[in-house]
Formats: structure tokens, sequence, C-alpha cells
């Protein structure tokens, strides 16, 4: 076998396996085999890059995403469902579609029942069989280009099979399997970083994030429901069928029902059975089957007439509110929540629950002692409805919120126009304690060992008060300290750190100096900058000293910066003990700055920086990518897609709608002669 036959081989098998175990649900071969599988295919791509390809399985991950994703414009709109909450709204979307189908309809309409995934929705490309993009909804008619993430979903094939139309768009939804949810949860809870609401969140924040390499450790899956184009099927369920033949994972569990007490009885069953699965259905989407019923039927601007999603009613329960209790959060913000009787709702034991926030606790007059419906809906965190009145008893007295920190005495405080009090003292342990959590947890600056109980040592023995000084510690100081675990029957127990774990700790404190920069501005926990602001801020500035130097309007000029996290950005730079705290940060030799890999393709400062252009149109005197690079090289940005933040649109010959846009928007228009005015064209050639 030459090389060329052996790596074609393998790719063939690998895809086989992947299928097997992501889309079967049924691996023939055991992890370690498949990943000798793949060692093997990597080590000959590595020894003949000329056989590389990119739908390769080994190129599943790329390289990282620069200036976020660009924009795309579906070809169809991405439309959303309409909503059925009972059993008499679902017998009336039945009565609308037989009215609408008009006097040929049956009394039994064919419909699909398939099961609702509770995901991000996503529409794939394929051309020629290969996959060549994919994108979010977005607000349905454009969504976001996130190919190089969606490649590192294993569910979802990189090449379709040879009977697949030249070019097909197939539209479904990714999502996290309930053990990946709770993973991820449960790692962000260890690091003190708030736990996504429910799968959907989750999946969503995996998709937008700029680090394939990340995405691919989330644990993503995929399942399809929907072909747009090349499609010479009939019914839905043959569309089903088709896409199974391809490969593309179908949730299995679809049934075709005829007439509307059929699907009553799908979604009775579901509503049951879906805590058997091991993903998160929040309900159960209802199609007509014969998509040219479908055309007749037609939709609205926001929904399809011939669909519908039936919700499955919200799980609550009664209990028992033991007391209500703040918690003090990194940014200083306290929020009550409930401690509860435990009580078994929707498949775990729920012991607390949020209460929102202080304004609605008093507008529902819930009290401690109180006896109150606890929900948990598609959302996983439960969250008290309200008061059981009539079981009120009688000594209760309405809760008031304290006026003073928990934790370190000082006063409360409410913003004007804002519903959340704050400790506004920066130097509170509570603060600090959170703050540690967040620096040090997984998606920041990810120092394995530092959790939430050393951390509390840390600050009690004095030995930390801010995040720079974690770069002082030594081995010996660490080694004396005693943690607290908890035992399975619930009991705590102190233990010495010892020589070993602080050890571990130290050499992971020392790991991160040199983590990429985005970790860094993400932990050093600004309000309103996640783990993607944390990354566009990065990629659009290059170095902390040049974001510190920023000014709000520059910050804007990135894209996705909008006012809020500009002003939230700026107004953290400007507090002295925060520049005391990166020059701290610095001279312990915590890395500032982008690699300068990373940081070739990034603007330089220029005349031009700041400035965001879009080139649509074919340019006679240059080409586009010689446009962009003549713009770059002036500091100033290219887009593909125009919005109100972009300078000016550089239209060329044939231009189509991203001049319309520009036009409407009112963004200045550039022709080729104000463009090579504007760069210097001598200098371009
Ligand atoms: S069909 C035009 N089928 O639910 C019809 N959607 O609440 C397009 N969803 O935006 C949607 N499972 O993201 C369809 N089996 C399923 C689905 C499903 C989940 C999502 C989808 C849609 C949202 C509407």
């Amino acid at each position: 076998m030459t090389p060329a036959e052996r790596i074609e081989d393998l790719r063939r098998q690998i895809r086989h396996h992947e299928e097997r175990y992501y889309i079967h649900n049924a691996p023939e071969i055991s992890d370690a085999e498949f990943d000798a599988l793949m060692q093997e295919l990597q080590r000959l791509e590595t020894e003949h890059p000329d056989l590389v390809r990119s739908d390769s399985p080994t190129r599943r991950v790329g390289g990282r995403v620069e200036f976020g994703f660009a924009s795309v414009e579906h070809a169809e709109p991405m439309l959303s469902l309409d909503n059925a909450f009972s059993e008499e709204e679902l017998r009336a979307f039945d009565d609308r579609v037989r009215r609408g189908l008009g006097s040929g309809a049956p009394a039994d309409v064919e419909y699909v029942a398939e099961l609702k995934i509770d995901g991000a929705s996503i529409a794939l490309t394929y051309e020629h069989g290969t996959l060549v993009r994919g994108a979010t909804r977005g607000d349905g008619s454009r969504g976001e280009d996130v190919t190089s993430n969606l490649r590192t979903v294993r569910a979802i094939p990189l090449r379709l099979p040879a009977d697949a139309p030249e070019r097909v768009e197939i539209r479904g939804e990714v999502f996290l399997p309930r053990k990946a949810f709770e993973r991820t949860n449960a790692e962000r809870q260890e690091a003190g970083e708030p736990a996504f609401a429910n799968p959907r969140n989750a999946a969503a924040g995996a998709l937008r994030n700029l680090d394939p390499g990340l995405v691919a450790q989330r644990g993503l899956s995929a399942f399809f429901y929907q072909l747009v184009g090349g499609n010479t099927v009939i019914t839905h369920s043959e569309t089903l069928e088709r896409m199974k033949q391809w490969s593309l994972p179908v949730e299995p569990h679809w049934q075709v029902c005829s007439g509307v007490e059929r699907l009553v009885a799908f979604c009775r069953e579901w509503g049951e059975r879906r805590r058997t699965l091991p993903f998160d259905t929040d309900g159960v989407v209802i199609k007509v089957n014969n998509l040219a019923d479908r055309q007749v039927l037609g939709a609205t601007t926001k929904w399809p007439r011939w669909a519908t999603a039936f919700k499955f009613p919200a799980e609550q329960m009664t209990t028992r509110l033991r007391r209500i209790e703040v918690n003090v959060g990194r940014t200083g913000a306290v929020t009550p929540f409930a401690v509860l009787e435990p009580v078994f709702i929707a498949g775990s034991t729920v012991s607390m629950a949020t209460l929102h926030n202080v304004e609605d606790l008093t507008r529902k007059d819930i009290r401690e002692g109180d006896w109150v419906i606890v929900e948990k809906a598609g959302d996983v965190i439960p969250r008290v409805v309200g008061p059981v009145l009539s079981r009120r008893p009688p000594e209760s007295a309405p809760w008031q919120m304290p006026t003073v920190c928990p934790r370190c005495g000082a006063q409360l405080h409410r913003p004007d126009n804002e519903v959340v009090w704050r400790c506004e003292n920066n130097s509170c342990p509570a603060r600090l304690q959170r703050g540690l959590e967040h620096f040090a947890a997984r998606g920041a600056m990810n120092i394995e060992g530092l959790g939430e109980s050393l951390i509390a040592q840390l600050i009690a023995g004095g030995l930390v008060t801010d995040y720079a000084d974690l770069y002082s510690l030594d081995t010996s100081s660490i080694a004396s300290l005693t943690a607290t675990s908890l035992r399975s029957d619930g009991r705590e127990i102190q233990r010495r750190v010892g020589d070993k774990n602080a050890e571990k700790v130290v050499a992971q404190i020392t790991r991160s100096l040199s983590n990429d920069l985005w970790r860094l501005i993400y932990g050093l926990g600004i309000r309103h900058v996640g783990e993607r602001a944390a990354q566009v801020l990065a990629e659009g500035f290059g170095s902390m000293q040049a974001l510190e130097a920023a000014t709000v309007e520059q910050l804007q000029s990135i894209p996705e910066v909008g006012p809020v996290l500009a002003e939230s950005v700026r107004s953290w730079l400007d507090e002295p003990r925060n520049h005391q705290l990166i020059q701290r940060l610095r001279k312990k030799g915590v890395r500032m700055e982008m690699p300068p890999e990373a940081r070739q393709t990034r603007a330089a400062p220029g005349p031009l920086s700041g400035k965001t252009y879009v080139i649509t149109g074919t340019l006679l005197s240059m080409t586009r990518e010689e446009a962009t690079k003549a713009i770059e090289e002036l500091g100033g940005r290219v887009s593909s897609s125009v919005s109100k933040k972009t300078t000016a649109a550089v239209v060329g010959a044939e231009a189509g709608s991203k001049a319309d846009k520009a036009r409407e928007l009112g963004v200045p228009i550039l022709d080729e002669t104000a463009f090579q005015a504007l760069v210097g064209s001598a200098d371009t050639r």
C-alpha cells in the first residue's frame, strides 16, 4: 500500500468509527484503538504534507479565529417556531392547519413529531460533498460563520457520500449532551464561575468561542432536521431518512402521526420519557409531513404556519423555604438565594434555588419559613416561583435585605436604576475569594488545584491580598496550610495541603505566567467582560499596554464591543488599584502580549487605526488581497459585513447587496479612485 492509499484507508476507517460512535452510539473499537488510527494518520500526514486535505479527520481543529466571526447571509431565512403550551393549543394548531389546507384537507393531517433539542440552531453548507461552511442562526437572516468551531464537532461529517447533491444546506441543532453539560457546569462552579442556566446557553456560548481547540473539548454534539436545496423528496419523513443515509445524525425517536390525537399521545409519552434521554429536550416539534402542503400553508415573518413547538410543562414542587441567604459575588453584587428543605424535582434533588433579585423577592413577598413553589423548567437552575399564602405560618415577617455586607460589614449600596445591591469595599474578603476563584478558573488563568478551599486558606492566612500575590507563593507556605474537603458521607475533613500538592499548585501558578493574553483579561473579572469579550479585546489590541491606553472610542471601534462594555473596561482600568494590580502582575512576569505570530495579521497603528472598511465588487487596479493589505498596513481593518460602525465601503465594479446596505445605513462610499487616493496607490503596487 502506498502512503496515499494508507492515508485514504485510515480516513475511511476513522470516519466509519466516528459514525459508529457519534451517530449510532454503537462503537466497534475501543477509544485506544481509535486513537491509534488517528495517530497513524497524523504521522503519515506530517511525513507527507502534500497529501493533507482540509476534510481529513485530523483537520477538525484549525487555527484560531482572528477578529471574531464573519457575518453571513442565509440563502433562506432561518425561521423560529410558534409555541403550543397545552394540548388545547395543540388542537388549535391542527384546526388552523386544516383550515389552511382548505376543503381538500383530510380529517387526519399527517404530521411528523420530533423531539425538540435544547441547543443552538446551525446551518451547514456542503459543496461537492465537502463541508464548506457552518453558520449560526443569528437574527434569522444573518448569522455568524463558525465553520472552524463546527468542524470540531465529531458528530458532524466533514464529507457527504457521493450521491449527495452538488450543493446542499443542512439545518439542525448543536447541543451539549446532559453529561457534558453537567461536567461543564461542575467545573465552572468549582472554579467560582456562574453555571450556565441551560444547555442551550452553554452550546451557544461554545459555538462563539474564538478558540476551536477549546470548543473541541466541550463535547458538543448535533442533530439535523432540515434540508434546503437539492431536495427531491416529497415528504419530511423522507428528508429525515435521506439525511440518515448520508450519515448525518438524526434524532431517532421521530414519528409520523396521523391526526392530532396521535400527536397528543406522542407529547404525553415524551413528557414522561424525556428523562431517559442522554440530552435535554424541552418539547416536541410538530411539522406537516407533506412538503407541498407546507407550500400551501406558507409562513409569517417569524415562523412557518406548518409547524409548532409543543412545550413540556415546567415541573413544580412545593417545599419549605428554610432561610434566605445572600451571596457576595466578585463584583460585589449581593444576591439573595433560597435554602430549601430538599425536594426531588425533574430528576434531581434541589436544596437551593435562585430568587432573582431583591425587587422580585419583595414584590412576591417571599418569607423565611414559607411553603414555596419551586420550578425547574427548560432551565436547569431551579427557581422559587412564589409563596403558598394559604400555608404561611402566622408568626412570619417580611424579609429584609441586610444593610451591611455579611462578610466584611461594609454598608451596601444600590446604584440608581440598578436592581442589584453591592458591597463596594474592594478589599472585602468575600469579593477577593470569588475574584481569585474566577482568576484561577479553568476558563481563565487555568490554575489547577487552586480551588475554593485553598483560596480561603490563603486569604485567611494573609498570604494573598490580590491576584499578584499568587506569584510570590512558595511551596513551604502552601504546604503547611490546611484544606477542607467534603467526605462522601457529607462530613468535612481538614488536611494539611502537604509538599506534593503544594509543589503541583506552584508549578501550575508558574505555568499560568505564559498564558494567552485573553485568559488574563478575562481572569481580571472586569464587569461585562466574558470569555469571548476578552478574546476580542486581546486580538483587537494585542497587548495589555495597548488596551490600557485605549480610549472608549478606540475600544468601541473593535467589532462587537458596545458602549456598555467599553465604558466598563475603561472605568475598571482607570481605577488606580487596578492599574497597580496590572503593574504588579507585569513585574511578576505574567505575559501581557499576544505572541508575535498571532499578531502578524493585527493592524499596526497607523493613519487608519480604528477605522473599518468593507470591500465589495471587483477592483480594477488591484486584487481584494492587495486592497486589504493596503488598508491593514495603514492600521485599518477590513470587515466582511457592513454595519453602522463601518467607516466606509470600498465599492468596485458589479458590487451587490453590501453596497446597497452601505447606502441604506448612510455609510460613506469610496469608488476605486477615491480608494487609491486614500491608501496612496503607488504604495500598494
Ligand atoms: S424546525 C422552520 N425541529 O427550536 C422550522 N427546530 O424554538 C425550523 N429546534 O429555531 C425549526 N429542535 O433552533 C426544528 N426538531 C427540531 C428542533 C428545532 C430544536 C429549535 C430550532 C428553532 C427553535 C424554535
